[in-house]
């Protein structure tokens, strides 16, 4: 591991909602992907994901199933956890709302900022939207509804603290402009500097005294700290900010990358950094705005037909062939679509055929033409074995550019291509008709030598995306060394040892009839 090569990424921490759809994994997948990628290239990773669990809306939903609303969460979290077991996230911490660490950082962090003048006591009258827990002006209503979700909101008035976003305005927009990094994609810049900064930025309300669910104002006890002040403040409490070990915090602020869903871009590039100027805290590096999972026609849910359920859709396909589908399908930053049937068509066409079928054909040549033994092989004999060796060697930095820049699917593609290579390579290359004559048995073991280190190296690149393919791959083409699984032997074509044994499997995704299963898929609604 390198020195001083630190990543820290965060997801958004998800409020408890009683169903989880695959859209809110898109999230999580995409961050996970990321952070792997960040392990494998040797940086020291902290990847946190976590419950946001206060609010209006959580102490309506308890009090309609007549519980406690910490009842409510906690039945719910346990089941996001076992959700991000299933998609194999592997995040490094998980913070909760309601650990206590975090209620009393927060309490520190809303009368640090009270102290010095930040913080505010004045009246509030304006228009509140529960579902968003958002507060809007009247000129931002769009037709008297939440302008981020089209519902009603509600007439509030009362008694509130105040955070002077006004004062740090001039600060942040200037920020913005001289850091284009900060919020990507850059349509996301414009559309904050334009819709929320420059028109002129007002005081922010940051308690409510009409609910119970929220964390205590320690100097005000009637009232609770406002949920977004509450919830993104996890980033940093989660480090130890304001306790007695500020070791994470050193280590690992500032974050490197927040990812967040376009509809929260706003909380984390406007009060967010404005919390953290505040604070005299250094801002993130960045936050990434990603578009939405839609079904066809509209928002998901679950009356929509298609199967929604993240749990169901694992089991039926298996976890790498979701992961797999979020991660190439969703352009990433734009919106995607997603339906049964374009979920099976790419498991078909990329999956199964392009890279399972690449994987048994060529251990099954393997084995008829030589015994299951890999053969010796002669480097760069024809033209065909100079574009695939150094497609297969350059494969690395390509993906490692798409990486930097968050080019998620065009990372997928990169190494997708490698695989088609190989299939018009075998095409070309004739191994059955090499296989008939004699003379020609070192060519034949030539190609079986660059087909299967080039699925090495897919194997390897494929880590961070397929988690539980890659290790299918190298037991099948019999990699037991792990310096072979690793980046750094990918660069120079030719470390697969010749002499290892491959080793038959099943097929990594098995084909699936289309016209059957969206039949059966209509049946079981
Ligand atoms: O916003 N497609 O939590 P949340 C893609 N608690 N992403 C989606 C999606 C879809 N169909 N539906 C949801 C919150 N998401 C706050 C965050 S952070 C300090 C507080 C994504 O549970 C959404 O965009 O409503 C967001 O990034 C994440 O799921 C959590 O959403």
């Amino acid at each position: 591991m390198q020195e001083n090569k630190k990543f820290y990424i965060t997801t958004p921490i998800y409020y408890p909602s009683d169903k989880l759809h695959i859209g809110h994994s898109y999230t999580t997948v995409a961050a996970d992907a990321i952070a792997r990628y960040k392990r494998l290239m040797g940086y020291d990773v902290y990847f946190l994901t976590g419950s946001d669990e206060h609010g209006q809306k959580i102490e309506r939903k308890a009090k309609e199933k007549g519980i406690t609303p910490k009842e409510y969460v906690d039945n719910i979290v346990a089941s996001f956890q076992d959700l991000w077991k299933l998609m194999d996230i592997s995040n490094d911490g998980f913070i909760r709302t309601t650990d206590a660490y975090h209620e009393a950082a927060v309490q520190k962090i809303f009368k640090k900022l009270y102290d010095q003048g930040d913080i505010y006591k004045a009246s509030y009258t304006g228009h509140y939207c529960t579902p968003c827990e958002s507060f809007w002006l009247e000129r931002q209503l769009v037709d008297g509804c939440c302008p981020d979700c089209g519902r009603k909101v509600e007439m509030v008035e009362e008694e509130s603290y105040f955070f002077r976003l006004s004062k740090y305005a001039d600060r942040l927009i200037e920020h913005i402009k001289t850091h284009p990094e900060f919020i990507q994609p850059v349509s996301r810049t414009n559309e904050m500097l334009n819709n929320f900064l420059l028109p002129g930025l007002e005081d922010l309300c940051v308690s409510r005294t009409t609910f119970k669910w929220g964390i205590p104002v320690t100097f005000d006890e009637k009232h609770v700290v406002y949920v977004w002040i509450d919830a993104l403040s996890n980033y940093i409490t989660k480090l130890g900010y304001l306790s007695d070990d500020n070791s994470m915090m050193e280590k690992y602020w500032p974050a490197d990358l927040h990812l967040v869903g376009k509809e929260i871009v706003r909380f984390h590039t406007i009060i967010w950094p404005i919390m953290l100027m505040a604070l005299d805290l250094p801002l993130p590096k960045q936050v990434f705005g990603h578009g939405w999972l839609v079904l066809d026609g509209g928002k998901m849910s679950k009356s929509k037909g298609n199967v929604v359920d993240p749990v169901k859709l694992v089991d039926r396909y298996g976890v790498d062939a979701i992961r797999y589908f979020l991660l190439r399908e969703v352009p990433f930053g734009n919106d995607g679509v997603f339906s049964n049937e374009s979920l099976i068509n790419r498991i078909n066409t990329d999956l199964a055929n392009d890279l399972g079928n690449l994987l048994s054909r060529t251990v099954s040549m393997i084995d008829k033409y030589f015994g299951g033994i890999i053969p010796e092989h002669d480097v760069h004999v024809a033209e065909e074995d100079d574009s695939l060796i150094t497609m297969a060697e350059s494969l690395a930095a390509k993906v490692d550019s798409c990486m930097d820049s968050l080019m998620l699917p065009e990372a997928l593609q990169e190494i997708f291509a490698l695989t088609s290579a190989c299939n018009k390579y075998i095409d070309v290359t004739a191994p059955w008709i090499l296989a008939k004559d004699e003379e020609k048995q070192g060519r034949l073991g030539t190609v079986m030598y660059n087909l299967a280190e080039c699925l090495r190296v897919v194997g390897v690149m494929l880590t961070p995306f397929l988690t539980h393919t890659s290790p299918r791959i190298f037991e099948q083409l019999g990699i037991s060394d792990e310096e072979l699984t690793k980046i750094s032997s990918v660069g120079t074509f030719g470390m697969l040892k010749v002499g290892t044994k491959v080793q038959k499997g099943e097929a990594l995704f098995p084909r699936i009839d289309i016209a059957k299963e969206l039949a059966e898929l209509e049946n079981s609604k």
